[in-house]
């Protein structure tokens, strides 16, 4: 059975339902009390599984990743079955953290190559001195684009300036995971631009989006784009106008036009981020949650 069948068919399983449980227990605690659960089992995680980046690093990519090594793995498993990634591809990993994703597919990619490149330095620091170590091929860029384009301090270039560090057409595959939701317009448009430039000739790109359009209210009671994303923007909306880029959802008009223009083609259907395992994806939604909004999506050049 593909992945894909099992995001769409995993409703009623006995592990959806523990989950779905789990979150209830989890949601009636108070706020502080989860933060600090959150920790501790962030930092169990970390003692029982060597080999990943320890808890003040990977705090950085996103908190929902206890799972870090499952999610890394099914997110390559996902790139092999949905985008055809081959061993001896040319890939690059646009925001690639501290390594969720490179540390599984240095066991695939054993004739190809690697790229990764982010703007945290502890994220470059682990991965060049745990992956990059024992795996040449793989390598890691620290680069230096401004995180919030409204903090005066931020010293980084602009995203909607940045050029990707490679040469035109390097790339077999580009993997963009939760990186667009972290870019205004200006910026995700150049980042779109240049996958374009240094993606080859058949090349694929897989991305991740925070996407809304006109069903996505329906399965998400309490969870309304207005409470999780108040500024709106038209073709856009983000959660603080202080730090835009903290997060922003796009309408699903405004990315499909983003890649007509540029000639990317998009296998549909789009479809609920593969990041995730199955089972935190209920099939009804009904349950109501952030990551209804996250989504993938595969197109090719
Ligand atoms: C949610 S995390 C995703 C990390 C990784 N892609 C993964 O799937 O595990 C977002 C990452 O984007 C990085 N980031 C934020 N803005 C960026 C930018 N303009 N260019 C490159 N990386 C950026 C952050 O440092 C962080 O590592």
């Amino acid at each position: 059975m593909r992945k894909s069948d099992v995001v769409q068919h995993a409703g009623t399983s006995i592990r959806d339902r523990s989950v779905i449980l789990r979150r209830q227990v989890k949601m009636a605690l108070p706020p502080q009390l989860r933060r600090r659960l959150r920790f501790a089992a962030d930092r169990a995680v970390g003692l029982v599984t060597p080999g990943i980046p320890p808890p003040q690093v990977r705090r950085v990519i996103s908190p929902t990743w206890l799972d870090f090594r499952r999610s890394g793995s099914d997110q390559v498993e996902f790139l092999v079955e949905s985008a055809g990634l081959r061993p001896k591809d040319q890939v690059l990993d646009i925001a690639c953290g501290c390594g969720r994703v490179a540390l599984p597919l240095s066991r695939y990619l054993t004739e190809g190559g690697y790229e990764g490149f982010d703007i945290d330095r502890s994220s470059i620091e682990w991965c060049q001195g745990h992956i990059h170590r024992d795996h040449p091929n793989f390598r890691f860029s620290l680069v230096s684009v401004a995180a919030n384009s409204s903090a005066a301090g931020d010293t980084g270039q602009p995203a909607a300036e940045f050029r990707f560090p490679y040469p035109g057409k390097s790339f077999d595959l580009v993997f963009a995971g939760s990186i667009f939701t972290h870019l205004l317009p200006d910026g995700s448009t150049n980042y779109l631009d240049e996958v374009v430039r240094v993606l080859d000739r058949d090349g694929r790109f897989v991305a991740t989006w925070l996407l809304f359009n006109a069903d996505a209210e329906r399965g998400v009671p309490g969870r309304s784009l207005a409470n999780l994303w108040p500024h709106d923007h038209d073709t856009y909306r983000v959660k603080d106008e202080d730090h835009p880029e903290l997060s922003v959802i796009y309408a699903e008009r405004q990315i499909r036009d983003w890649y007509a223009e540029r000639g990317l083609k998009i296998a549909e259907p789009i479809r609920v981020d593969a990041t995730y395992c199955p089972a935190r994806i209920p099939a009804d939604r009904a349950e109501g949650m952030h990551l209804y909004y996250a989504h993938c999506i595969v197109a090719a050049r």
